[in-house]
């Protein structure tokens, strides 16, 4: 199973990712390229530490979401990689109908709390404001309804007493990180795909 890695962070989550298929528990997955749409991204260095092709494209005009000419550039360029699966880890621009009718079906984002619970920025921030007792991460499939498509796998993480927002975060980064290549070595064994 072809996947394309869209981000625009640090990249911890990819790497999880990547780790993963280096040791054999990513299922059928395999990355093929990583995107960027900030180009220091911290993501972008993981193609020469993991041997990944991984660059920097161009989402002009607009500052966040993907529309126009940017979503010309990055379907054009994703359809060359020809991926069952396109995955956001940290993808932080919102896609149109687009991109989302291209990749129908095969689009999948992991979000930081037990949506539909806190969706949008911060899902962190807003739950541990909150004063939520479970929150956690999702992986859901993309839809044009922010953080609104159907859920496929997420994991709960309980806030302790003595946990600060810096913990809580750290808490919720490491489930992620078993989760997301969790659920992409699932769906590359489920059958057809
Ligand atoms: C992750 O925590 C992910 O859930 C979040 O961005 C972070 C990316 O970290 N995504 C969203 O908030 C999307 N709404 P990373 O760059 O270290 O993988």
């Amino acid at each position: 199973m072809r996947i394309v890695i869209l981000g625009s962070g640090r990249g911890s989550n990819a790497e999880a990712v990547l780790i993963a298929q280096n040791n054999g528990r990513l299922g059928q997955g395999r990355v093929v390229q990583i995107f960027s749409d900030q180009p220091d991204a911290g993501i972008l260095a993981l193609g020469t530490t993991y041997g990944v092709p991984a660059s920097f494209l161009d989402p002009a005009p607009f500052r966040t979401k993907l529309e126009g000419e940017g979503e010309v550039r990055y379907v054009a360029a994703i359809e060359a990689c020809d991926p069952a699966l396109i995955v956001l880890a940290g993808f932080m621009r919102v896609l149109k109908p687009g991109f989302l009718k291209a990749f129908a079906g095969k689009i999948i984002n992991l979000h930081p709390s037990l949506l539909p619970s806190f969706p949008g920025l911060d899902g962190i921030g807003q739950a541990w404001s909150r004063g939520v007792k479970i929150t956690g991460c999702t992986v859901h499939y993309v839809t044009p309804e922010i953080d609104g498509g159907p859920i496929i796998d997420q994991t709960a993480v309980r806030v302790e007493a003595d946990d600060t927002l810096a913990t809580l975060t750290a808490k919720i980064h490491a489930a992620e990180h078993s989760l997301l290549p969790a659920v992409l070595a699932k769906l590359s064994l489920a059958p057809g795909s």
